[in-house]
């Protein structure tokens, strides 16, 4: 690659993840491609460039090696693979994920997040991750795959066991045990799912278990190993990436009165609120790619081999794409937004994570009065996926 290509801004520091806007313009106007600090891989901006390598898998591949370590050494289906197999996965799932079939889960899921917002409603205040967005996508992720409510723990130290393994390791900066304790969560998420199968084949039911354990392609039934594959990639993208998003955009509404006020006067400016707030704070701030074959993007060549990461955060605020891309306008016409990134890859899940949102925004908006950051209080974002990790809302009691 040629070696006039600047450095970025580090964009996975929590304190830019926090408010990354400015580094992603600083990107998008004077450096399309530029090298992540530490790893020295591409890092693409510009929305043309970002749509360009989504749409041509063969290539920016997805097909890198497994989540090693994550107690499978199997790539995740259909994420970690490329067409024409993809495809045929696609086209098995997506009947599975569209609009109508998501919206049989609305009521089930509706009733979850108002059990959940009475807890705290006339408290007056709520740590908002730990008591609504961590859990809440976990709850839709249970009616989703048919299972009992009762399991929510469980699956919330599943989870933070593959996805965070450094908040359950006893020393966070001991590398050795957060690698053990992460393989282990894999290990059991894996168990979960195959003794779920077991009881799926004997008593099948109208879920998504016993959809898959009934699915062909070409004819043929998908075998265990693929069941496995689906749903353990169905878990480790269906729960942060929501919970971000919620975290993401309530932190914005609570820092934002008169934008909180306009969906509090009219719930039906709520759709395009959750599209112009996927763009603006796009919680999924990248997807990583593995170039196939030498290529000249964005003024840059790219190298076969080399891993780029295709920054859909600052593709969402390119002013190229975007008229006013600085501005927060909840009623913003053609709103082509990538945070459910884009092409044969474009999120499996996004009917069911505008759903869930959508239910959130309003049950929450119906109960809770005008709320803001308790004070002397400081939202903390990761980076990578942007989920906010301290984020204390306080209201007026009615
Ligand atoms: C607001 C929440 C969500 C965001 C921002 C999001 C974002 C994304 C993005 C950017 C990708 C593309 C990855 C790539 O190109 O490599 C993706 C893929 C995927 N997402 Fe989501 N996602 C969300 C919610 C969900 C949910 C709720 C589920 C399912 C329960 C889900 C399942 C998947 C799957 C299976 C893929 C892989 C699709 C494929 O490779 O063909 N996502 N998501």
């Amino acid at each position: 690659m040629a070696s006039d290509v600047p450095e970025a801004p580090n964009i996975f520091d929590p304190g830019v993840a926090a408010c990354p806007q400015a580094a992603y313009r600083t990107m998008v106007d004077e450096c399309p491609v530029s090298l992540m600090p530490l790893t020295g891989g591409p890092i693409i901006s510009r929305y043309e460039d970002v749509m360009f390598a989504l749409r041509h898998p063969k290539i920016f591949s997805s097909a890198m090696e497994a989540q090693m370590g994550l107690g499978t050494d199997r790539p995740m289906i259909p994420q970690q693979i490329d067409p024409p197999a993809q495809t045929k996965y696609r086209k098995l799932l997506d009947p599975r994920f569209s609009a109508s079939r998501m919206l049989e889960l609305e009521p089930s899921i509706r009733a979850s997040a108002r059990k959940m917002i009475e807890v705290f409603a006339d408290r007056g205040e709520c740590d908002y991750s730990k008591e609504f967005a961590i859990p809440f996508p976990c709850e839709a992720f249970l009616h989703l795959f048919g299972l009992p409510l009762e399991d929510l723990s469980l699956f919330l130290e599943m989870k933070d066991g593959i996805i965070r393994p450094q908040t359950v390791a006893e020393d966070p900066t001991d590398l050795e045990a957060v690698a053990n304790v992460r393989a282990a969560s894999g290990k059991r998420i894996y168990a979960y799912f195959e003794d779920l199968i077991e009881k799926r084949r004997r008593d099948p039911r109208d879920d998504l278990m016993s959809f898959l354990l009934e699915a062909e392609i070409d004819g043929e039934k998908l075998s265990q190993n693929e069941v496995l594959d689906i749903s353990f990639l169905q878990l480790l993208a269906g729960l942060d990436t929501v919970t971000a998003t919620l975290g993401c955009s309530f932190a914005y509404l609570a820092t934002n009165p008169e934008q909180q006020l306009r969906l509090r006067e009219d719930a039906s400016r709520i759709k395009g609120a959750i599209e112009e707030l996927l763009r603006w704070e796009t919680p999924v701030v990248g997807v990583p790619r593995l170039i196939k074959q030498d290529i000249e993007i964005g003024g840059a060549s790219l190298e076969a081999g080399q891993m780029v990461i295709l920054l859909l955060g600052a593709a969402n605020i390119d002013p190229r794409e975007f008229d006013a891309a600085e501005v927060v306008d909840f009623e913003r016409e053609r709103n082509r937004q990538i945070a459910f990134g884009g092409g044969n890859h474009r999120c499996l899940g996004s009917h069911l994570a505008r759903m869930e949102l959508r239910v959130a925004f309003e049950e929450w908006h119906r109960r809770i009065p005008a709320y803001h950051i308790k004070q002397g209080e400081t939202p903390i974002y990761t980076g990578g996926i942007r989920e906010v990790q301290n984020l204390p809302l306080v209201w007026d009691r009615e």
